[in-house]
Formats: C-alpha cells, structure tokens, sequence
C-alpha cells in the first residue's frame, strides 16, 4: 500500500491572498507547494503565443497534455516558472493571462488533462496546494481543507498594489470589474466551480493581514 501523503488544500477566489498564504505555511511546515493557478495561466500564455483558439477544446487539450513546464524553488519561497525553457514568472501574472487561463479553465477535457500533473505534486513529506477544486476535486480526500475569501474591494486594491509594484500600468476600477466578471465564471462554470468543500473552514481575510491567516490556518491544522 502507498503510504498517503498530507496535503493542505487552500482555495478562493482572485486576490483572497491564497498564493502567499500557501507559500509561506509551505515553507513553515517544510512542505511542496502547488500553485495550480500557474498550471491554468501557463496553458494560457501558451495558447495566446501559439495563437489557439480559446474556445478550439480539442486544441487547448492537446496543448494541456504537451505543456512543457518546470517549477524551480528559489531561496524563501521564491518559485521561476519556465515554459519551454524560458522564464515566464512575471509574464504569467498579467491579468490578460489570468482573464485567459479563466476563459479556459471551464473547459472541461482541459481541466482532465492538467488533473494527474497537477496531483504528481503530491510528494514527500507533505504538499500545500492553492487554487479554486484543489479541496473539491484534486485533493478532494484532503486533511485540511481553508477556503480563503475577501470582499471584491479589498481583493482588487490587493492585487492594484502588487501589480503597481510589478510596475505594471493598471487601473482600480478596470481592477475592480475583472475580478468581478472572472468571480462569476469561476463560481457559475458547470466544472469544479469555485467553492468551499463541504468539510472545509471559511476564512474571510477583508479585515485580517497575512500573518493573522497564517496563524489561524496553523491553529487549524494542529486540530486534524
Ligand atoms: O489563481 P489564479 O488567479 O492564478 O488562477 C487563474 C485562473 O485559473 C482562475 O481565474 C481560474 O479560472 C483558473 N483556475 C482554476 N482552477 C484552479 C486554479 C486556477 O480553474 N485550481
């Protein structure tokens, strides 16, 4: 018998502060991290540089099952993400990159294709994955699962500031829209819509810093 491996499963939408909360409980507990949301935005940037169809199912799945991607850990829980061998860490958060990665999420023979690539994270001695099914679908037996959320607001401003800081040239209202449109057609798509796992706990981090999240997913975990 293979002997399990635990996984965290954290999940939410656009900009609830998912990414650095996995990143940094994953370097607290030693653990791998999944960013699957770079699976999606890299099958993106992907199919915009070979011009593919967004709505061409059979191509984008073709594409899935090709995507020729490595992940490598820098020192802190730094990650350069490469596709075809070259980097494309900052290319991949462009919000045309993740308006796109959305439009193609909700196909489903593109979600199959990404699902055993995105379970193969699952190594010793513990994994902490982020996404939108990772506690519904692709973890869906998980130890503990957080579903970490934050009012549009409060998501958009976090997100203006970082891109700001990318230098990225970008607009709070436009901010503002994105994330709502890109909220709906993760939650109403037919396919592992966005949304809690029965057994998961609801942090909503509008009026909670990083650390404070970090604290009470810890607290969590020690209970399981
Ligand atoms: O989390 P991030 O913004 O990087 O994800 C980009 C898009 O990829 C999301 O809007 C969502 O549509 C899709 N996604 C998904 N399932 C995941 C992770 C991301 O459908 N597990």
């Amino acid at each position: 018998m293979t002997k399990e491996i635990p996984v965290i499963t954290i999940d939410g939408p656009s900009g609830a502060g998912k990414g650095s909360v996995a990143a940094i409980i994953a370097e607290k507990l030693g653990w791998n991290l999944l960013d699957s949301g770079a699976i999606y935005r890299l099958l993106a940037l992907s199919a915009i540089k070979k011009n593919i169809d967004f709505e061409n199912s059979e191509l984008l799945t073709e594409e899935a099952k090709r995507l020729n991607v490595e992940f490598i850990p820098q020192k802190g829980s730094e990650i350069r993400i490469l596709l075809d061998g070259e980097d494309v860490t900052g290319e991949i958060r462009t919000e045309k990159c993740g308006n796109t990665a959305s439009k193609i999420a909700a196909i489903l023979p593109v979600r199959d294709a990404l699902l055993q690539r995105q379970r193969d994270f699952a190594k010793e001695p513990g994994l902490v994955a982020d996404g939108r099914d990772m506690g519904t679908v692709v973890f869906s037996s998980a130890a503990a699962k957080i579903f970490l959320t934050a009012s549009a607001e409060e998501r958009a401003k976090r997100r203006y500031k970082q891109l700001k800081q990318k230098e990225f040239n970008v607009n709070l209202a436009a901010l503002v829209k994105e994330i709502e449109e890109r909220d709906l057609r993760d939650t109403t798509r037919k396919v592992a819509p966005l949304k809690p796992a029965e057994d998961a706990i609801v942090i909503d981090s509008s009026n909670l810093d990083i650390d404070q999240v970090v604290q009470q997913i810890m607290q969590h975990i020690d209970l399981v």
